[in-house]
């Protein structure tokens, strides 16, 4: 009876986490696809906790509550831009609970007893499952480390880096049989041994990375501790984590994917540990022209005359937190009967949907703002185009400069519009450390000055002028 009820309830919980998935996908459902999530995680508890074979109860309630509440408090201080960093130690908690469970499982006496095939498939289970929590646990501690800054950001790239990963690979695969076929209680030996070499592993993967590359290669951490989570699955027999793991584990891949792609990288480059050496800044050979400059109230006068504006926010808006005013100017240049949309990068900013969540906390309508493939094909018809603190993702090189960093990066063709206001402090380079040629162009000019600042004056002549 009761394992007819954990079934059901385990079905209904992956139903909720397939739709909360699904929910995530966009900007408008969102938050419904996070309720979810937090109710199919509630079911799933419950069924778990008050499964078939649990005791102790108890404890189990205790160490729900006080986690519940740690997790809670840290959520709510968490800032906007260190949330990388508790992602990554949020999933170094998955790897170590996968190391733990496989350990855990290997010593229940009641597993001890199962014998032939039944033992080996187990004890496969049970070193892979630690293989692949142990190196998600010390890359994400690493990417934790370099993110907080307690690790140096530089990458770790050193002559026969590659090889000694496969040489330590191959080492635990080989301790990985000598476990397998011992089958006795010395076995543990070998896993702590392959526990302890997966996690150098880890740790040279992700020192191999530089630090701004972090975000991707935390994104692909989180698809390891789906992974490690699923295999944690395996071990315990528990279909429901066995699901949740693997769409943690894809959901993680495809997305790391869909950064790598944005960002012009190799998603085989990111699994081995081989990129994020970000070059150091290089010329366009593109350049051409003289750079302008305009004064705050000569754009608030163009923004007057224009009838078609977009706006493109990069990693300097989250900087400066200019996202509020700017809506605030948006919505004075509605009220003048202009239309005003955004364009948004899949890679501006330093987060995965970083403009996305800022934009929706100064309560930005979900229809103005709009996906690059959406909007590049009406730049041409745009009269302003208002480059706010973002650089990379406008940088015509990424089209037509083969021998730029970032050549072959889809691009917002800013430099189409009849004019486009670029709203930056300096003539310093973006993340990518690139020379951007739409500064030079005749249709560009600068705004120098901080985001923030720049768009309460633009904001403040606009309303002068009413
Ligand atoms: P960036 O190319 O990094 O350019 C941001 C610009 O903002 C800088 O040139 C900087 O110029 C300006 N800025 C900084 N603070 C400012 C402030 N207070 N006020 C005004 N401007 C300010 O940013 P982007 O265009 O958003 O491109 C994102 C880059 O990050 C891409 O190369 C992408 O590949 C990379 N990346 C993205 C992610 C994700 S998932 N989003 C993850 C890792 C890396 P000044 O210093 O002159 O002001």
């Amino acid at each position: 009876m009761i394992s007819g009820i954990q079934t059901a309830a385990y079905v209904f919980a992956s139903i909720l986490f397939i739709l909360s998935l699904g929910g995530l996908s966009s900007i408008e459902s969102s938050k419904r696809g996070v309720l979810y999530g937090i109710f199919g995680m509630l079911v799933a508890i419950a069924a778990t906790v008050f499964g078939k074979d649990v005791e102790g109860h108890i404890y189990i309630i205790l160490a729900i509550v006080s986690a519940s509440f740690i997790g809670i408090l840290l959520a709510q201080r968490v800032k906007m831009e260190s949330m990388p960093q508790l992602v990554a130690l949020l999933h170094s908690f998955v790897g170590l609970a996968a190391v733990l469970v496989g350990i855990g499982s290997f010593l229940d006496v009641g597993v001890k007893e199962i014998t032939n095939t039944e033992k080996t498939i187990h004890l496969t289970e049970v070193f892979i499952g630690v293989f692949i929590g142990a190196i998600t646990f010390s890359g994400s501690i690493v990417a934790w480390g370099k993110l907080e800054g307690k690790i140096s950001s530089k990458s770790l790239i050193f002559k026969g880096r590659h090889l000694l990963n496969i040489f330590l690979v191959l080492v635990c695969i080989v301790l990985g049989v000598f476990f397998v076929i011992s089958g006795n209680d010395f076995g543990l030996n070998y896993l702590i041994a392959m526990t302890f070499i997966a996690g150098v592993i880890g740790y040279f993967l992700v020192m191999a990375i530089g630090g701004a590359d972090m975000p991707v290669v935390v994104s692909m951490l989180n698809s390891y501790s789906g992974w490690a989570a699923s295999s944690a699955g395996f071990m315990l027999g528990n279909d429901l984590l066995i699901i949740t793991g693997a769409l943690v584990g894809s959901s993680g891949a495809i997305l790391s994917i869909i950064m790598c792609k944005a960002m012009n990288r190799s998603f085989v480059s990111v699994i081995l540990g081989g990129f994020g050496t970000v070059s150091s800044t290089s010329k366009s050979t593109l350049i051409e022209g003289e750079i302008t400059a305009l004064e705050h109230e000569e754009v608030s006068q163009l923004l007057i005359e224009a009838k078609t504006i977009v706006v493109v926010p990069g990693y300097g808006m989250a900087v400066a937190k200019a996202q509020y005013p700017i809506y605030e100017m948006v919505k004075e240049l509605q009220k003048l009967g202009k239309t005003v949309r955004f364009a948004i990068h899949p890679v501006a900013g330093r987060l995965p949907g970083h403009m996305n969540v800022l934009l929706a906390e100064a309560n930005v309508p979900y229809d103005i703002v709009m996906e690059m493939d959406e909007i590049n094909d009406d730049m041409s018809s745009t009269d302003i185009v208002m480059v706010i603190g973002a650089n990379d993702i406008v940088n015509p090189g990424a089209e037509d400069d083969p021998s730029s960093p970032i050549y072959g990066m889809p691009v917002i063709k800013a430099w189409k519009a009849e004019q486009v206001i670029i709203m930056k402090r300096s003539m310093s380079t973006g993340y990518a450390g690139v020379e951007n040629p739409l500064f030079y162009k005749s249709n560009a000019q600068m705004l120098y000055g901080d985001a923030k600042e720049s768009v309460e004056k633009i904001l403040g002549f606009i309303r002068l002028n009413q």
